[in-house]
């Protein structure tokens, strides 16, 4: 197994490109279900998540052919309608097939997700929507087995919570659906907006995209003809790096990337002290040398993302002061705490809510990735502890992060990914 060995530097210089958005990236590879051609897609990212899901499709017969610039997938060969456990345990955003199998060919087995470390995720949202738009739907032996005995038919769904890939999946199912699907408390977040704009250009009609309501009119089970297109850049995985930029107090220019997607969490860095300069395709964050406290709730967009938490609770023990820190999307997203406190942090928890103290020396020691943000919350410590950080089970870092190490060698951090 894998593990990162990291030197704490005293700065990092230079350009960071972004990659495309793996939450983008998922749904509309799940999408490709709904073409009668071949459908090509350019700058998805080189990470696990990525590669789960396409294997999950050419398990059900479909041919898909990888490549940064230009993935091609041909689902018009699909055969098989079946979402192993093999699969759907090591991604549970392989729930995105549900959706657009069901719209497709009448009938699905998807392998119950289960839960993730950061909480039980359900996805009862999803089935109770599916269910309204005429979906049968039972649960065998930890499968969910869904069938559409008339078709799929478009009504009116009001999300109790807003969920990104709820959404997805009922887009992508009403894109099929018979007549118009209302979807109300829908998520904004741009990756869903992405699909919208990529089902409309392929003959959807989608009003609404962006906002909380929107309305599709269904094709009633004709196949789309989906052009090509780029996914957007990951705002989260750049998220991360401006973090880096302002923990280790270094002037650092991301691009290929989408500030108008990044405005909570550039606010909030603002907050910090730092500032920046900003590109229709680029951000340079010109640090603080003194960062400031901050107090974070993490919501849906374009609030702060949940997914950003963990980094800066990273980047808040190095604040001189109290930042307070409230999750209010997952039940238990605090698994970054444990370790960051075997490195020094001064973090408190009460329910949902963690309390940093800083500035904070850390110092490197042995540490472990639970789940994909924390992992890089940890990355964010160890470039400041004094000495030596190794991280272990980085799989977690590397179903999100495309090549990591490299794009912050590439800045002068001291990264080598090492064998246990
Ligand atoms: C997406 O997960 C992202 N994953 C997550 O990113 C992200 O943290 C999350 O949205 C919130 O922004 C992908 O897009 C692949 P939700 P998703 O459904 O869709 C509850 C990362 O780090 N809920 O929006 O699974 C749920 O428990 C990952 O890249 C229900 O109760 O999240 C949660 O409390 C982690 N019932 C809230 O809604 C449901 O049926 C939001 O979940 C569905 C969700």
């Amino acid at each position: 197994m894998d593990y990162l060995k990291i030197q704490g530097v005293d700065s990092l210089h230079g350009n960071i490109q972004i990659s495309g958005a793996k939450n983008a990236s998922l749904p509309l590879i799940a999408m490709a279900i709904l073409a009668n051609n071949e459908v090509k897609i350019n700058n998805l990212p080189d990470v696990a998540d990525i590669k789960t899901l396409l294997k999950l499709l050419s398990k059900m017969g479909s041919s898909c052919h990888f490549d940064t610039q230009e993935t091609i997938i041909n689902t018009t060969t699909m055969d098989k309608t079946k979402a192993t456990y093999d699969i759907v345990k090591t991604m549970r955003a392989s729930i995105l097939v549900l959706g657009p199998i069901l719209a497709r060919f009448g009938h699905c087995e998807v392998s119950l997700p289960g839960g993730c470390a950061i909480g039980q995720r359900p996805i009862d949202l999803h089935l109770k929507a599916l269910e309204q738009m005429g979906a049968k739907i039972d649960i065998k032996a930890g499968y969910i087995e869904a069938t559409t005995p008339n078709g799929l038919v478009g009504c009116e769904i009001i999300f109790d919570k807003i969920t990104v890939t709820g959404t997805a999946n009922i887009v992508m199912a009403a894109a099929l659906a018979k007549g118009q699907t209302t979807i109300i408390n829908a998520a904004r977040e741009p990756e869903v907006v992405q699909l919208c704009e990529v089902l409309s250009k392929s003959g959807v009609t989608i009003e609404g995209i962006g906002t909380a309501v929107l309305k599709i009119q269904g094709t009633d089970g004709e196949l789309l003809n989906i052009e090509e297109f780029s996914i957007i850049p990951d705002r989260i995985e750049a998220g991360t790096y401006l973090c880096a930029g302002a923990i280790t107090n270094s002037e650092i220019t991301l691009t290929k990337v989408e500030p108008n997607h990044l405005g909570a969490v550039i606010a909030k860095l603002e907050e910090m002290g730092n500032s920046f300069s900003i590109t229709e395709e680029s951000i340079t964050i010109h640090p603080t040398s003194q960062l400031k406290p901050v107090k974070i709730i993490t919501q849906e967009y374009p609030a702060f993302p949940t997914d950003m938490q963990a980094q800066f609770m990273a980047l808040a023990t190095q604040a001189d002061g109290v930042s307070i820190i409230e999750e209010r999307l997952f039940e238990n997203r605090f698994m970054h705490v444990s370790e960051l406190q075997r490195m020094g942090a001064d973090i408190s928890l009460n329910g949902h809510t963690a309390t940093v103290h800083g500035k904070t020396p850390l110092s490197g020691t042995d540490v472990m990735a639970t789940d994909l943000r924390a992992s890089s919350a940890l990355v964010l410590a160890a470039l400041i502890a004094k000495g030596e950080t190794n991280i272990h089970r980085i799989y977690h870092l590397d179903r999100g992060y495309d090549n990591l190490e490299k794009k912050l060698e590439g800045v002068g951090a001291k990264v080598a990914r090492l064998q246990e």
